[in-house]
């Protein structure tokens, strides 16, 4: 049985702010993003989509016109424009309930790759929601359903497609979900399910009752948050700005080039003789060729404040701070950064050197001086155990290097990718101090992951203004 045809529930809608204009022989379709012209068009379907510039059109109506204008083969022509004007996002389907007239869920494009296919839902054949689909609140009222596997998003707009979705959670047929949501017929659930496929929300079960989602080696290995971040942190599957948009540039105040840290200086670092090591270092290729990750460290001579010094200012020290349009203040600092921001701050846990004193500090890149944020004690001493079981070794850092975020140093610029730009620059940071502390001798090794609400709590931090994002152990070779 073929249900989504017989389905007058179906229907077709202009997506806000897109308009239809005639043009005589055809019709141009324009968005605020594109415009598409269809030409020449015979009377059924110059009839369809002059219905579609006033109102919804139902599937039902659109065929029973198409039939009724005897214009022979043109019902596939008409939904390829209907595709085109989908990819476009100039189009959206929603599925409207007969007796109260008001949409139940609806189905938005968000990208060129949009697959607008007629899966037919059979009956009795089982069906299960992607374990990648979610649902959030927009920013308006309304409930959004959305997959990294999806280059669309559906409107939740009925509590009948909400029980839908969590009666889904579990392979079911159409009878099946007709019968438990009480109100809904069969064909409502039919419908719904129809956007939920094209949607790539739902798919039909194999014959081992699972989503051939779990059988692909690829998508069994991606976590639902990294693939939904992957998805969402690069173009191609969402239609979200993406860049540097400066979305709050004339609401919220961007944040201070320099943090403005509440700790006192509490030592001044010699400032390392630039010339010198200029002459003396080795050279690239190798520091490159010698660097390794290297785990335990000379105890009877630990890392020295002198080599900490040169190694922060190396590093990270800023040379020069300087205004750049909308962005403000910048900085420029040996490592590149996304948009010059350099959110990146860095906390050093000292347990074992010679001239400075156990504890938790903050550097200061523009003064070149570390701050004590607090003595050692055990949430410190966690710190360090944390890092001595990452590494797999007996041995703990002598130096833990903490690399914090100030996020919103990115995301007051930057939209969809603020996390990922900080990630990447913690990368850059990381091979930075791999190739200073080669080239010094020290013994460097990277941590790939650390406890944020213990660190955020440690500096006296909020969560979501500035935490960890990374961990680097140094010490003496
Ligand atoms: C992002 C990142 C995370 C890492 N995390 C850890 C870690 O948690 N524990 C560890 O012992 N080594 C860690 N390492 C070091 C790698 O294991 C090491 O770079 C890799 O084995 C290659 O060896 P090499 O650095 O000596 O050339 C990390 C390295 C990077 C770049």
């Amino acid at each position: 049985m073929n249900i989504v045809t017989a389905s007058s529930q179906i229907a077709y809608c202009l997506t806000e702010g897109t308009e239809i204009h005639d043009e005589g022989q055809g019709i141009v379709v324009v968005s605020p993003f594109f415009q598409v012209a269809i030409s020449p068009l015979g009377p059924g379907l110059k009839q369809v989509f002059s219905g579609l510039a006033q109102s919804p059109c139902s599937m039902r109506w659109i065929n029973a016109t198409i039939d009724a204008a005897h214009e022979e083969g043109m019902l596939m022509t008409c939904y390829r424009y209907l595709s085109s004007l989908m990819r476009h996002q100039m189009c959206h389907i929603s599925v409207i309930s007969e007796s109260s007239g008001e949409p139940l869920a609806t189905l938005y494009p968000t990208s060129a790759s949009f697959q607008h296919k007629w899966i037919h839902v059979q009956p009795e054949q089982l069906y299960r929601l992607s374990r990648f689909a979610y649902m959030h609140r927009g920013e308006d009222e309304e409930c959004w359903l959305e997959s990294p596997l999806s280059h669309a998003l559906l409107t939740v707009q009925s509590k009948l497609v909400a029980d839908l979705l969590y009666q889904l959670a579990t392979a079911r047929t159409p009878l099946e979900l007709a019968r438990m949501t009480g109100e809904g017929s069969l064909d409502t659930v039919a419908d719904v399910l129809t956007l939920l496929l094209m949607g790539n929300f739902a798919a039909a079960t194999t014959d081992d009752a699972q989503l051939a989602e779990e059988h692909d080696v690829a998508l069994r290995q991606w976590e639902f948050h990294d693939l939904l971040f992957h998805s969402r942190s690069r173009g191609g599957r969402h239609s979200n700005p993406l860049g540097g948009t400066y979305r709050f540039l004339y609401e919220l105040p961007a944040q201070p080039v320099i943090k403005p840290a509440p700790w006192p200086v509490t030592v001044q670092l010699p400032q390392p003789d630039m010339e010198r090591i200029q002459r003396t270092d080795p050279t690239l290729s190798l520091a490159m060729e010698k660097r390794a990750s290297i785990r335990t460290y000379n105890e009877e001579h630990p890392i020295t404040k002198e080599q900490i010094s040169e190694f922060l200012y190396r590093v990270a020290h800023i040379k020069d701070v300087y205004t750049y349009g909308e962005s403000g203040e910048l900085t420029r600092r040996p490592y590149p950064g996304g948009g010059a921001s350099y959110e990146l701050e860095c906390y050093l846990t000292v347990d074992r050197c010679s001239g400075l004193a156990f504890g938790l500090y903050w550097y200061d890149p523009l003064k070149h001086t570390l701050s004590l944020v607090r003595e050692p004690d055990n949430d410190t001493e966690r710190l360090l155990i944390d890092a001595g079981q990452s590494m797999g070794e007996d041995s703990r850092p002598q130096v833990l290097i903490t690399l914090a975020a100030r996020f919103q140093r990115v995301s007051w610029k930057y939209q969809s990718i603020a996390y990922a730009l900080i990630l990447k620059d913690a990368g850059v940071f990381y091979a930075t101090m791999y190739l200073v502390a080669s080239a010094m001798n020290l013994a460097p090794c990277a941590i790939g992951a650390g406890d944020s609400d213990l660190f955020a709590s440690l500096i006296g931090s909020d969560y979501y203004q500035e935490t960890s994002v990374g961990e680097f152990a140094l010490g003496s070779r």
